[in-house]
């Protein structure tokens, strides 16, 4: 593959420095009354459910590695790479039984690893502030072993804290909240985490990428973060020729449409 992911307008150097900034604080989410403990809980036995001890995970913008090492703990060979050297330093700064940390160009467009070189791959909270999901999905489908798993979480449209993003994007008068501190935040925020969309447009990035939903679990309480579970088709080339010809004529509708795996018939 050429180009770039994010290149055109500098939008992957933004998000590099977006999270480079937030690093020395990211890892105190994962206190034991951190904000996103839970998930870690959640995003660990979801994953659990795909592999079995030794597998190999690529845990895809893994920040500051809390995820990756709860992985390694639980008997995976797990390996974490992203974009931000501030986030991957202190990643790589606790071993954790972790098979390495890979450091990603900010646009790297293909992911320095070789095709099927892994069993699952893992991307929590990161395709939201990629500028093409589709170029990145195409890459977790190759470099994910056939019948492997591909696990993502996306912002959910249906909660309410996403009807708020829309609501932030009204201009407000001159001067009105720009002295909030989180409000502007908030703001820089929504300028890298560019990635809205229903549940229907990422089943269809997903099946133009050759990856097929697998039913996962539902989380208990709602959260503003959507777990969507694939596993890599083991497509033959005409299969393959006929899903992408489809996927062009009607993403949409081909997302609305697309079938669950039954989870069950798959190990
Ligand atoms: C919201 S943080 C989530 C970090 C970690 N997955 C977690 O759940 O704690 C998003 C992470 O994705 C990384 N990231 C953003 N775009 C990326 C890309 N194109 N490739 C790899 N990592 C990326 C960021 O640097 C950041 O560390």
């Amino acid at each position: 593959m050429t180009g770039r992911v994010g290149r055109r307008d500098g939008h992957a150097e933004a998000v590099l420095r977006f999270f480079d900034e937030r690093a020395p604080v990211w890892s105190a989410k994962y206190a034991p009354d951190g904000a996103l403990m839970g998930r870690l809980a959640s995003l660990s036995d979801a994953v659990g459910r795909y592999v079995q001890a030794g597998d190999r995970v690529l845990d895809l913008g893994c920040g500051t590695g809390e995820l990756t090492r709860a992985l390694a703990k639980g008997g995976l060979r797990a390996t974490g790479c992203d974009i931000s050297p501030q986030m991957l330093r202190r990643a790589a700064s606790e071993r954790g039984g972790c098979a390495g940390w890979v450091q990603l160009e900010p646009d790297w467009r293909a992911l320095p690893f070789t095709s099927a070189a892994f069993d699952a791959v893992v991307a929590a909270s990161v395709l939201e502030y990629v500028a093409e999901p589709a170029a990145v999905l195409a890459e977790c489908a190759r470099v994910v072993r056939p019948g492997g798993v591909v696990l993502f979480t996306v912002p959910d449209l249906r909660h309410p804290v996403r009807w708020a993003e829309w609501l932030a994007q009204v201009p407000l008068a001159p001067g009105a909240a720009s002295f909030s501190v989180r409000w502007n935040r908030y703001r820089a925020y929504l300028r890298v985490s560019r990635q809205r969309h229903r549940h229907r447009w990422w089943l269809a990035m997903s099946a133009s990428a050759g990856l097929r939903p697998v039913r996962c679990p539902r989380r208990a309480a709602r959260s503003p973060l959507r777990l969507l579970v694939f596993r890599r088709a083991d497509l033959t080339g005409s299969q393959a020729v006929t899903a992408a010809l489809i996927v062009d004529a009607g993403r949409a509708r081909i997302g609305g449409a697309a079938r669950f795996l039954d989870e069950g018939s798959q190990r």
